[in-house]
């Protein structure tokens, strides 16, 4: 059987990608960002995944306006990182894993969540930013990252967007899949995006410590409450991009203590929190959260 054996959180911002391309980490800007994860890339190495099942948002970057599934799932064997205007990132190509995605996709569309297959797309600073921070950098050409990774793309940048509450259930719906697969594979779910930004409009530029330190509170404690929260409070409270924390939930509602849609047991042991302010003109959040 195969087993959820970690759930870790973290933001995305593209400018992080530029500034470990271009070794720009230790920077005096940089450096106390690049510091909150030192202690998780070394908890990645002791803790190895076979598969990683990443939850992200794509940027109008293999979708568009054309055309917007509210969930996909990468059932292909690879996906290279996409050129968002400055070139692809010299990062390794994604390698996918469309056995366990296809079993997946199998299951959860069987539990009623109606997924999008996408056997061929290129993946953003959504998905490869996250890899970075986790795993350092890495060769284009001669490394490769640690382990395969199941794109799972939620649509947070055109309304309507999925609720907190549907991305919770879907989670549950994640964790009972892999665990009717076979084969015994340790699998971690990263839930990605967030937390509060703003990137248009007057308000453009907002930040919301307070909520986004009690947002963590309620996510990691009282789940099912956080996951009850409608969009208006992420759009007033922290910014039009701070809906992007509702991926966060699909992660949390994975995790083992979360039966029938409630905490039925030990909360999660939280292996490392940290939260920076400002990575560009985003808060930086990140979690790793183990079962008790
Ligand atoms: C920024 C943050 C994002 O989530 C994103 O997708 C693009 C830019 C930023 O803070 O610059
Ligand atoms: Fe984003």
């Amino acid at each position: 059987m195969a087993k959820i054996t970690a759930s870790v959180y973290t933001s995305h911002v593209p400018a992080i990608g530029v500034a470990i391309d271009q070794k720009k980490t230790q920077e005096d800007y940089w450096k106390p960002v690049f510091a909150g994860y030192d202690c998780s890339k070394q908890w990645l190495q002791e803790n190895p995944p076979d598969v990683i099942f990443l939850v992200y948002n794509d940027h109008a970057t293999a979708f568009s306006l054309d055309l917007i599934p509210t969930f996909a799932i990468g059932t292909g064997a690879q996906f290279r990182p996409a050129d968002e205007g400055w070139g692809p990132r010299p990062v390794p190509v994604v390698k996918g894993h469309p056995e366990l995605a296809a079993h997946i996709a199998q299951s959860v569309i069987q539990q009623d969540f109606d997924l999008t297959l996408v056997n061929k797309m290129e993946v953003d600073h959504g998905l490869t930013v996250p890899l970075s921070l986790l795993c350092g950098e890495r060769d284009p050409l001669q490394g490769a990252w640690p382990c395969p990774v199941i794109p799972f793309a939620v649509n947070v940048v055109q309304y309507p967007a999925p609720s907190g509450r549907r991305c919770f259930a879907l989670g549950q719906a994640i964790r009972k899949a892999v665990e009717s697969y076979d084969e015994h594979l340790n699998v971690h779910i990263w839930g990605t995006g967030g937390m509060s930004h703003q990137l248009q409009g007057a308000r453009a530029g907002l930040i919301n410590r307070e909520w986004d330190k009690a947002w963590l509170d309620q996510m990691i404690a009282d789940p099912a409450a956080c996951a009850a929260r409608p969009h208006i409070d992420y759009v007033r409270e922290a910014g039009s991009e701070g809906i992007e924390l509702v991926m966060w939930l699909i992660a949390r509602g994975a995790m083992p203590d979360i039966v029938d849609g409630k905490v039925q047991g030990p909360a999660p042991v939280v292996k490392h929190r940290f939260y920076h302010v400002p990575a560009s003109n985003t808060a930086v959040g990140h979690l790793i959260l183990e079962p008790a």
